[in-house]
């Protein structure tokens, strides 16, 4: 009896399992299997379009960004100016290049402006220097071509618009304007000097930024004090901007005397004998 009731209850089982299979196979097979495929459909078009519109936008950004930021202000701010160099590249200019590295006056053009100075240079070409009379520039004094090629110079930098406001004679960084006169005249847009020996044209911009223009000059320009009919070459002696740096280093001195005067004194005492020593020599 025993047996027959577990065989029976197992053969029920095993009809309700097998029914309940039955129906579970059949109606999900039938019911969801068409939701099921639709929807899945559906979603699986509507998520992938999702991802890859979603996808490529961040993709897309970064390169148009990564160009246009960083690469101008770097060039700009931290290059120093390289004077000469940039003469070479204009290519008709290297006697005036050579005038200014053998005078070292391409070290003090360097040293203003990496103290922020601004500057403006009359540049003569090659041909300025090969109209000039044989012999001319041998036969000058170190000092003469130094203050030949500082009469190049402008201690400002003056825009071609400018140059109409500068009164004459202007200064440049020749020693002084009685010795080394330099007149500008302007007629709309042409720009002209004369020294008092040679007029000569402003024949075009070789480089301008905020700190320094250089102009094409046609003629070397000829300064009185060097090549006028009464040379003064006694008073070249005296250079002249070397007075200003002193006389700031003495009020700076004279401050911190006063700011702290037991404390900083063995720095004053060395810092005296150092600028003192530079005022001698
Ligand atoms: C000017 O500054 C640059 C770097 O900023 C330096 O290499 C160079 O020696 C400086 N020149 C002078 C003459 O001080
Ligand atoms: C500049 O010089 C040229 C000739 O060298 C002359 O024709 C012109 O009138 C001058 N312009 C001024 C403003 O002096
Ligand atoms: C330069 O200009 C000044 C003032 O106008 C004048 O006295 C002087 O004679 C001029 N010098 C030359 C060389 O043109
Ligand atoms: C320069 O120009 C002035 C007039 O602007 C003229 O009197 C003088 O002769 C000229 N000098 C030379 C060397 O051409």
């Amino acid at each position: 009896m025993n047996k027959q009731l577990i065989i029976y209850f197992s053969f029920l089982l095993l009809c309700f399992h097998y029914s309940n299979g039955a129906t579970l196979a059949h109606s999900p097979a039938q019911a969801p299997s068409k939701h099921v495929a639709i929807a899945p459909a559906k979603a699986k078009t509507i998520t992938p379009t999702k991802a890859p519109t979603s996808l490529p936008v961040p993709a897309v950004e970064p390169p148009s960004q990564v160009p246009l930021v960083p690469a101008p202000p770097h060039k700009a701010l931290h290059t120093p100016t390289d004077v000469t160099k940039i003469l070479e590249k204009a290519g008709i200019f290297s006697v005036f290049i050579r005038l200014l590295k053998s005078t070292s006056v391409s070290i003090q053009i360097e040293n203003q402006l990496n103290v922020s100075n601004t500057l403006t240079i009359f540049a003569p070409t090659n041909g300025a220097f090969g109209a000039l009379k044989p012999g001319t520039l041998n036969t000058l004094s170190t000092e003469d071509k130094v203050q030949l090629v500082q009469y190049h110079i402008l201690p400002t930098l003056v825009s071609l618009q400018n140059f109409e406001t500068l009164s004459n004679p202007v200064r440049t960084q020749a020693s002084n304007t009685n010795d080394f006169p330099l007149n500008v005249t302007v007629e709309g847009s042409s720009v002209n000097i004369t020294t008092g020996i040679v007029n000569a044209t402003i024949s075009g911009t070789v480089y301008e930024d905020n700190q320094l223009a250089i102009y094409k000059v046609d003629k070397v320009l000829l300064p009185l004090g060097i090549f006028g009919p009464k040379p003064k070459t006694k008073q070249h002696l005296a250079p002249s901007p070397t007075p200003l740096k002193p006389s700031k280093d003495t009020l700076i001195r004279l401050l911190r005397r006063r700011l702290s005067p037991l404390q900083k004194n063995p720095l004053a005492q060395t810092r005296q004998k150092g600028t003192s020593r530079t005022v001698l020599s």
